[in-house]
């Protein structure tokens, strides 16, 4: 059922990034996602970066709509269906937490759940320059430790942010890693967790449009990931060939992903 909500907050995070805040009562975990629809536009996916009353969207430019939702000024109407999907599981103890881009916005709010159960976090960090860094303050704020890496090396490592996963899990004790990001990104991270021993946890986007397990949008192999993800132990997903390698697009064609 979708509920029509008033924007109550708008915050630029990066010079492509927003987040939009609604009060919205129903109880969300880190990991679910919304289909967010903008009168007079699109519905589209986004995961909570807010998971509390005061619940939050963090979205990036990629098209159109999501450029519609950027300009959104607060005490704007929103459409809101869900939450859906799958959360990320608090039992590990300590996470090292890997963000690409705009991947950021669904691993922070895990990442503070973590926190407030007595957790350990230690982030890297990822994006293409250091304004694009997606919620490093707050990553910090909840205690964590956050190692940034950008593309051009404007801030932290140069270079790409799978690149620190071998280092830090050579001198770290992890329980899991989670991540989210490119799926070529994410592919990087597995790899490099490959016969440490420590479990990887993705969250992984694909079209969707009914958010329900009933259109086959986001299909990804036997998966719907609108009901049986987003979030997926990277063993799942290393049955199905198509991750990071293809996907659908609006129409249902195979697209390279
Ligand atoms: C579970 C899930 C969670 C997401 N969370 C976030 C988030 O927290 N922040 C964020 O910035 N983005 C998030 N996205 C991606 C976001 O939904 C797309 O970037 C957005 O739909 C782009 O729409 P557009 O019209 O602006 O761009 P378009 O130009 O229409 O599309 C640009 C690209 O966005 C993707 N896209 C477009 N429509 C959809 C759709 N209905 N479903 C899935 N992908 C689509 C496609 O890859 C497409 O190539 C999430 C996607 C999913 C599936
Ligand atoms: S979006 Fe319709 S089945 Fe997943």
């Amino acid at each position: 059922m979708r509920r029509i909500v008033p924007v109550s907050g708008r915050t630029v995070e990066t010079p492509t990034t927003v987040t939009l805040r609604f009060e919205d009562a129903r109880p969300a975990a880190p990991g679910q996602f919304v289909m967010l629809w903008i009168p007079g536009d699109d519905e589209i996916p986004m995961s909570l970066s807010y998971v509390g009353s005061s619940k939050g969207v963090t979205v990036k430019v990629m098209g159109p709509t999501s450029r519609h939702i950027q300009e959104i000024a607060p005490g704007t109407l929103l459409g809101v269906r869900g939450p859906y999907g799958n959360a990320f599981e608090l039992t590990p103890h300590r996470v090292l937490v890997v963000a690409g881009g705009s991947g950021a916005a669904v691993l922070a709010p895990a990442a503070e759940a973590l926190r407030a159960r007595g957790g350990e976090v230690e982030v890297a960090l990822g994006a293409t320059r250091a304004s694009e860094l997606l919620f490093e303050g707050r990553f910090a704020a909840m205690g964590a430790t956050v190692h940034p890496a950008t593309d051009d090396g404007s801030r932290g490592a140069r270079g790409f942010v799978t690149e620190l996963v071998g280092p830090l899990l050579a001198r770290g004790r992890f329980d899991a890693i989670w991540t989210c990001g490119p799926e070529v990104m994410m592919q990087k991270v597995i790899a490099a967790a490959q016969g440490t021993g420590v479990p990887v946890v993705c969250s992984v986007e694909r079209w969707m449009k009914c958010g329900l397990g009933l259109c086959d949008a986001c299909a990804l192999g036997p998966y719907h990931v609108c009901v049986d993800g987003p979030v997926f132990p990277a063993e799942r997903l290393g049955a199905v060939p198509e991750f990071g390698r293809t996907k659908h697009d609006a129409a249902g064609r195979r697209v390279p992903g």
